[in-house]
């Protein structure tokens, strides 16, 4: 089984590129991370891979692109350049342009902190809390124009309790997303799946 080559691209405290990083040093998860790309230059995940020995780690300054086009285009080079297979996105706060989905489609993958379609964008925990659900939970689903939107490869749910706060919630669903983002791309490059019509079906099912 030939490994994949993986970027992951992060922005903040980059628990769940930690957590891939160690599954494939145990040799549980068959993927090549060749690549970290952060858009911010003080995120805590930019130490992570470096301590980790990624051999190529970005900080990638939004500031010094015109666009968000822009900036995707210097991320895609440094894909590129580096042979990337996945993109990986983990906490990754950015939307995507819409020519880096295509360019890259089929192959970008996402960990969202609720259980997707409901509750999309960058607030999904605190709005799952003020909705009331009783679970919530992770996705991790393949990147496509639409924000939160592409076909789902993985969910995972977690109660969510009456003295919860936005922090316990999320933290409550991080311990599913450390167990379900490494098992997913593992069981990616393993199995293998094809998509019929939004259903993710695994080989070998
Ligand atoms: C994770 O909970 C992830 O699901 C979320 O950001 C957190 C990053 O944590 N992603 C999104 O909200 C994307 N819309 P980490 O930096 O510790 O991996």
């Amino acid at each position: 089984m030939n490994a994949k080559t993986v970027a992951v691209m992060v922005s903040g405290r980059g628990t769940n590129l930690k957590v891939i990083l160690e599954s494939v040093a145990r040799g549980e998860c068959p993927v090549d991370v060749k690549l970290v790309i952060s858009d911010k230059g003080d995120a805590e995940a930019l130490s992570i891979a470096r301590n980790a020995g990624v051999p190529h780690v970005v900080y990638v300054d939004p500031e010094n692109f015109a666009g968000r086009e822009q900036f995707d285009a210097e991320c895609a080079e440094l894909l590129d350049r580096h042979g990337c297979q996945w993109i990986v996105l983990a906490g990754y706060m950015r939307i995507l342009s819409s020519s880096f989905v295509s360019r890259f489609r089929g192959r970008i993958i996402n960990i969202h902190p609720s259980l997707l379609p409901s509750f999309v964008g960058a607030k999904a925990v605190e709005d799952a809390l003020e909705y009331g659900v009783k679970v919530s939970g992770c996705t991790v689903h393949l990147g496509d124009e639409v924000l939160d939107g592409g076909p789902i490869l993985a969910q995972s749910v977690v109660p969510v309790l009456d003295g919860d706060t936005r922090d316990s919630l999320h933290a409550r669903i991080q311990v599913e997303e450390h167990r379900l983002y490494p098992a997913t791309l593992a069981r990616m490059a393993n199995e293998g799946f094809d998509i019929v019509g939004r259903r993710v079906v695994w080989k070998s099912t």
